[in-house]
């Protein structure tokens, strides 16, 4: 099985994490899929950006939750990358499902609502990827475990993986009590025992964040479904190398 590579907030070390230039990249140097995280706006709107607040990708502050989609748009999302990359926005998860509905991409939607519950964050989000035709191709996760249980509440079929970095080792029954079909977890927590637990139950195992190529032999090596990297062009070139 070849191990999926999924560009960490799109192609996150050489463009703005979670913008369009880093989702371009990524499509264009062929990374298997894209991971992106929701935060939502005053108004309702899902968008996409990984911190609750604004000030360490944008030239803004304040929580996201505080402003309207339109006031987003003030706010420049990629000179804090370089300069180059000035006057980059913030976008709606709905401007990245347009982009995404025509090409050959797995879509990891992480709900970033483990520090702020956002009301009706997992029916917002999940009516979009149904309105797009993109749940079939298409992972919700989260790190928030009511919320697996609310989004597999909405269509059993839907795959949705629940995210950790702390150790337990009832994981996979655990998870798997909450009703996920998948396991996303911190590279420290990746053991091929675990995978092979995973893969017993019939859940996908994938691995955050492997920029690292030694890192990266060992997911490929014990067959993990997918790594979550800032350098998709770096593990694409490593796994054509060894041949996965
Ligand atoms: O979805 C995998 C990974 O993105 C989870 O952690 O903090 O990078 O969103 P974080
Ligand atoms: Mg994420």
């Amino acid at each position: 099985m070849k191990t999926k590579i999924i560009a960490h907030r799109g192609a996150s070390k050489q463009a703005p994490e979670n913008t369009m230039p880093a989702f371009e990249l990524a499509y264009h140097q062929k990374a298997d899929g894209i991971e992106t995280d929701v935060q939502l706006t005053k108004d309702n709107i899902p968008v996409l950006i990984h911190d609750e607040h604004l000030k360490r990708t944008t030239n803004g502050t304040g929580y996201i939750k505080d402003y309207t989609f339109e006031q987003l748009n003030n706010f420049d999302a990629g000179s804090w990358f370089t300069d180059k990359f000035a006057s980059t926005k913030i976008i709606s998860l709905e401007e990245f499902l347009i982009w995404a509905k025509d090409k050959a991409l797995y879509l990891n939607i992480e709900l970033k609502n483990n520090k702020i519950d956002y009301k009706n964050l997992e029916s917002i989000v999940y009516e979009l990827i149904e309105h797009y035709q993109l749940l079939n191709r298409t992972t919700l996760s989260t790190f928030n475990p009511s919320s697996v249980k609310r989004l597999k509440s909405f269509n059993k079929e839907i795959e949705v993986a629940f995210l950790t970095s702390k150790r337990n080792k009832n994981l996979v029954r655990y998870a798997q009590e909450l009703g996920a079909n998948a396991l996303h977890i911190k590279y420290r927590l990746f053991t091929p025992l675990l995978v092979n637990q995973c893969h017993q139950a019939e859940m996908a195992i994938r691995v955050y964040t492997v920029n690292r190529l030694a890192n990266m032999k060992k997911c490929f090596n014990f067959d993990c479904d997918g790594i979550f990297t800032d350098v998709p062009e770096k593990a694409l070139q490593y796994r054509e190398m060894v041949d996965q």
